[in-house]
């Protein structure tokens, strides 16, 4: 059988259909804790941790494209084992910290096990790039029996991922090569994002300590 842990009756289902099922339900279960844990820090501290939450699952296309470029054949098996991106969960927030708050919070939770992170805000890409990646695995509970299921989860604050934006359109117009002064005009904007990060985070804690009035 292509996932281990499925219950038997599954064995006669379009196998296909049940990842696609089951990554889906694996992003509603990451999304539902996040937007738990974005309510409880507002409940506490009066401000939203999170600007917004994307989710996305890979096309086939490009599942197919990854398998192939990583040496492997185009298989069920192979899609659960080797790929750890087919569901994708993008969190925005407003400030760094708020990045190492959720994803301690995620990773603290005691059914999830994290499997890799990538801290691209302590140590950036040489092209400036800078998020938080996490890749998890939760449980997904079925009727008869629970599946382990990998999300990728990304964590960046909005600056961030302003810059990630512009970053990827110009790669993916000049197909990676980039002419130089575009490249070293992306990396000066990156540092850029940095210390405005740091500020915004610094007058953002400055306001706590004042207190701020109680917005509910
Ligand atoms: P992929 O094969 O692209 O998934 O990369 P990887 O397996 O080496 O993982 P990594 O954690 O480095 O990157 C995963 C994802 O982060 C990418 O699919 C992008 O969404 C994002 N990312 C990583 N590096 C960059 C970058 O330099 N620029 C932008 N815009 N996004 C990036
Ligand atoms: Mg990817």
């Amino acid at each position: 059988m292509a996932i281990p842990e499925l219950p038997k009756e599954y064995d006669q289902l379009d196998q296909w259909k049940t990842l696609m099922f089951l990554y889906s339900s694996a992003l509603q279960e990451v999304q539902t804790r996040v937007n738990i844990l974005s309510d409880e820090f507002h409940h506490i501290n009066h401000y939203n941790p999170i600007e917004h939450v994307k989710a996305r699952i890979k096309t086939p296309e490009s599942i197919v494209k990854k398998l192939k470029r990583l040496g492997f054949e185009a298989t069920i098996d192979n899609m659960y084992r080797e790929l750890h991106d087919i569901a994708g969960v993008r969190i925005i927030c407003s400030f760094t910290s708020d990045i190492y708050y959720l994803a301690d919070a995620i990773s603290r939770q005691n059914d999830v096990n994290v499997l890799m992170v990538k801290d691209y805000i302590a140590n950036p890409k040489p092209n400036g790039y800078r998020s938080y990646h996490m890749v998890i695995s939760v449980p997904i509970y079925l009727s008869s029996g629970q599946v382990e299921m990998k999300v990728e989860i990304q964590i960046r604050t909005i600056a961030m991922d302003f810059w990630a934006s512009l970053e990827h359109k110009i790669h993916y117009k000049f197909e990676g090569a980039a002419p130089s002064h575009m490249r070293e005009n992306l990396k000066e904007c990156a540092d850029m994002v940095a210390l405005l990060d740091e500020r915004m985070m610094a007058l953002n804690e400055s306001l706590q300590e004042a207190g701020e009035p109680e917005d509910d």
